[in-house]
């Protein structure tokens, strides 16, 4: 696009962002104590209530649908203008230390981070990068500012995967689109120049569960995962993370609704979002199922995790009730393992890739990467689990540019330590 129209975009983006922050702003969102950047993560907040205020009403006046093509460009935008300022992000501007190249990898299109350091080099140390979003929102070019970041600090060449996105496509779609670019890698890694040893898979979010389904799938030929932030099972939505959460960041990042992008991803209406928050979405019989046991807060999550006296103490479920029509529905969905990797048995948690987990206090789904951890300590696969006491869902995303937060920058630091060695 030329400048000019990119410039008319920006001043209308920046007007809206601006004219939706003094709306939002009086409504003064708590923040916790732990987070010390008080406003700066206020107006995060309001920003994303901001873009969820706007599509909206377009989907109210008809003028879009959510997770339409418009819906996607504006969460672009958003989280871009966010992360940098601007809502095209860098793309306008060329990476001294990277080459970067958009190109098709099989039938999936991927956008490469080749760090010039390293561009000589025949076995080079790659990453395979899988987005998050919700398995709905958010694009490569969304993540871009993050991966220049990781490929430029770490020097692991970077394949950031566009793979297709729910509920257009639902599951498995993603996931085979994901597979197939880190089959690609692995296969080609010869005249890409890649060391086969020395191939990572990760994402966050969305992205996360579709990085641990890929890890089983192919773990011998994968030497480390990351899981940022993962979503990990969709058998029970009363974790104490989604209770203790949902009080801040309410209408946004930790929004009880979100869990739409799990109806999303399965393939099922969205009018179920309401049962599944009830855990009306299983059956008695599948609450009692050991797949529910993978998910037994009891068993899998330390008490020091959680930070209400009341919640630690009282960590069961009830399990005689739920719809059992819409259980029996998607019931093989929700105990499959690529789906929800925390539904994997021990046999196949047992040799997976080395593993490292980040998981953040502020989180909704904090604990499917808590229990994920404690499960491959039962079994003995080598794991590292990191944990950030002042992190939201998507601090991540701000390592740098005008909303730069510190717990962004050491996750990142941690990353990037972890990647140096791969
Ligand atoms: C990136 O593009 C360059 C040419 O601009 C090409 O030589 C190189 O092979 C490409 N790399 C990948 C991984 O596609
Ligand atoms: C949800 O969790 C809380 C606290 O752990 C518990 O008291 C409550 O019974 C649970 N609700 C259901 C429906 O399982
Ligand atoms: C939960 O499931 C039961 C049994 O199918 C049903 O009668 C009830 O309406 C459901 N609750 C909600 C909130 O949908």
């Amino acid at each position: 696009m030329c400048p000019e129209i990119m410039t008319k975009v920006f001043l209308w983006t920046l007007l809206l962002v601006l004219t939706g922050i003094f709306l939002n702003y009086y409504t003064d969102t708590p923040v916790p104590k732990e987070i010390p950047e008080k406003w700066k993560v206020r107006i995060i907040d309001a920003s994303m209530r901001t873009y969820s205020h706007i599509i909206n009403l377009l989907v109210k006046l008809g003028i879009t649908t959510h997770f339409s093509f418009l819906d996607r460009k504006l969460s672009d935008w958003f989280l871009l203008t966010q992360m940098t300022g601007y809502p095209w992000g860098l793309s306008l501007t060329a990476d001294p230390y990277l080459r970067i190249n958009d190109t098709v990898l099989d039938y999936v299109r991927v956008k490469v981070y080749e760090p010039l350091s390293t561009i000589r080099f025949d076995r080079r140390p790659a990453l395979v990068y899988i987005h998050g979003g919700g398995w709905s929102l958010l694009s490569v070019d969304s993540y871009d500012p993050l991966m220049r970041k990781l490929a430029r600090d770490s020097g692991v060449v970077i394949f950031s995967v566009d793979y297709r996105l729910s509920p257009q496509y639902p599951y498995p779609e993603p996931l085979n689109d994901c597979l197939t670019v880190v089959n690609y890698v692995i296969s080609h890694a010869r005249e890409l120049h890649i060391d086969p040893a020395r191939i990572a898979v990760g994402g966050d979010s969305a992205g996360g569960n579709m990085a641990a389904s890929v890890s089983l799938r192919i773990k011998h030929k994968i030497s480390l995962q990351l899981l940022l932030v993962p979503a990990l099972q969709s058998l029970n939505f009363n974790t104490t993370s989604f209770i203790e959460n949902t009080k801040y960041f309410s209408q946004s990042i930790n929004n009880p609704q979100s869990v739409v992008f799990m109806t999303n991803y399965i393939g099922i209406s969205p009018k179920y979002v309401q049962e599944f928050l009830i855990n009306n979405h299983t059956s008695p019989a599948l609450k009692s199922s050991h797949f529910a046991h993978n998910t037994d807060q009891r068993r899998w999550l330390p008490s020091k995790y959680v930070r209400s006296l009341h919640l630690r103490s009282n960590i069961g479920l009830k399990i005689d009730y739920g719809n059992e029509d819409l259980s029996r529905i998607i019931e093989s969905t929700l105990i499959d393992p690529y789906f929800a990797p925390l539904m994997a048995d021990d046999d196949m948690l047992r040799d997976l890739p080395e593993t490292y987990i980040v998981t953040c206090a502020y989180d909704i789904i904090r604990d499917d990467g808590i229990m994920f951890s404690e499960r491959l300590k039962a079994v003995g696969t080598p794991y590292t689990l990191v944990h950030y006491h002042d992190g939201f869902h998507h601090a991540l995303m701000f390592p740098h540019g005008p909303l730069k937060l510190d717990v962004a920058e050491r996750i990142l630091k941690d990353l990037v330590r972890k990647l140096r060695k791969l």
